[in-house]
């Protein structure tokens, strides 16, 4: 079912894609990887082609697999059979996936934003975990949200711990980026209401009036929002703490915060 097969780790597609762990290689070439068929149909359902299929000997038996190499194929995309030992090494697992895909990154210009096209929308500043930021772009899908986006200087979304936490959701949510500067002017023209998320906020977040469309601002996991951050929202709020926890986790906040405006 596949045009070749690979048995050797020093195979240069096998090299590329390996080399796409590194967030320099995937900057410069624009490129990510999305484990498993779940996840590569996923991408070619939302219209995304693989620019390499990467699948095991055993594959071949799942009828979407070959949904997946047509599609490659069809694009002018390379497809491969590897051994179980290279999809572990590419992987970096010892049970891996049977079918890797690597797609184009799509981050859209922030300038094509259009704001009415939902009724909440998320913007994270400075967001450093890759499981918080993957955990936030399939909730984000999960309820509807336009799209995600990175103010100032984040993880990659496109990482392979970032997309595994996705589930596939990566295909789905538009992605956006931002310094704070341009974040800051960008928001000026927002039609909506802009929510911040403060731990030292008085207004719990029931309270707060979500006017559609909402744009939901979370803080840094270590940091928080700063205040020249928090002063771009109409409104911060706090999510009640009741026990001894002194904060959410990010993703888990963002989820709530997500509920709450939808
Ligand atoms: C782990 S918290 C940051 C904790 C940080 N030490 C601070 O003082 O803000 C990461 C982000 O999750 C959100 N968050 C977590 N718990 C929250 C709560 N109880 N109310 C509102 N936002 C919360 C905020 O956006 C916060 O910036």
């Amino acid at each position: 079912m596949s045009s070749r097969t690979v048995t050797s780790l020093t195979n240069p597609t096998v090299k590329a894609v390996r080399a796409l762990h590194m967030r320099k290689e995937r900057d410069e070439t624009g490129l990510f990887v999305a484990e498993g068929l779940k996840a590569v149909i996923e991408g070619i359902e939302t219209g995304h082609r693989p620019a390499i299929l990467m699948h095991g000997p055993d594959a071949a038996a799942h009828p979407l697999a070959k949904t997946a190499v047509v599609a490659t194929l069809a694009a002018n995309g390379e497809v491969i059979e590897v051994t179980q030992d290279i999809l572990a090494k590419v992987s970096r697992r010892d049970n891996p996936q049977a079918v890797v895909g690597v797609f184009r990154q799509a981050y859209q210009p922030l300038s094509t934003l259009e704001p009415p096209a939902a009724p909440c929308w998320v913007a994270l500043h400075r967001v450093r975990d890759p499981g918080n930021l993957g955990t936030i772009i399939r909730t984000a899908d999960a309820a509807g949200c336009g799209g995600v986006i990175l103010v100032g200087e984040c993880c990659d979304p496109y990482s392979v711990e970032a997309v595994r936490a996705t589930m596939g959701s990566i295909f789905a949510v538009p992605l956006y980026r931002a310094s704070e500067a341009e974040f800051a002017a960008w928001r000026n023209a927002w039609p909506g209401s802009v929510v911040g998320t403060l731990l030292s906020a008085e207004v719990d977040h029931r309270q707060a009036d979500y006017a559609k469309p909402a744009l939901i601002l979370m803080g840094n996991e270590q940091q928080g929002l700063p205040p020249d951050m928090a002063a771009l929202c109409d409104v911060n709020v706090k999510i009640p703490m009741r026990g001894r926890a002194d904060s959410l986790n990010l993703s888990v906040a963002t989820g709530i915060m997500i509920y709450a405006a939808t």
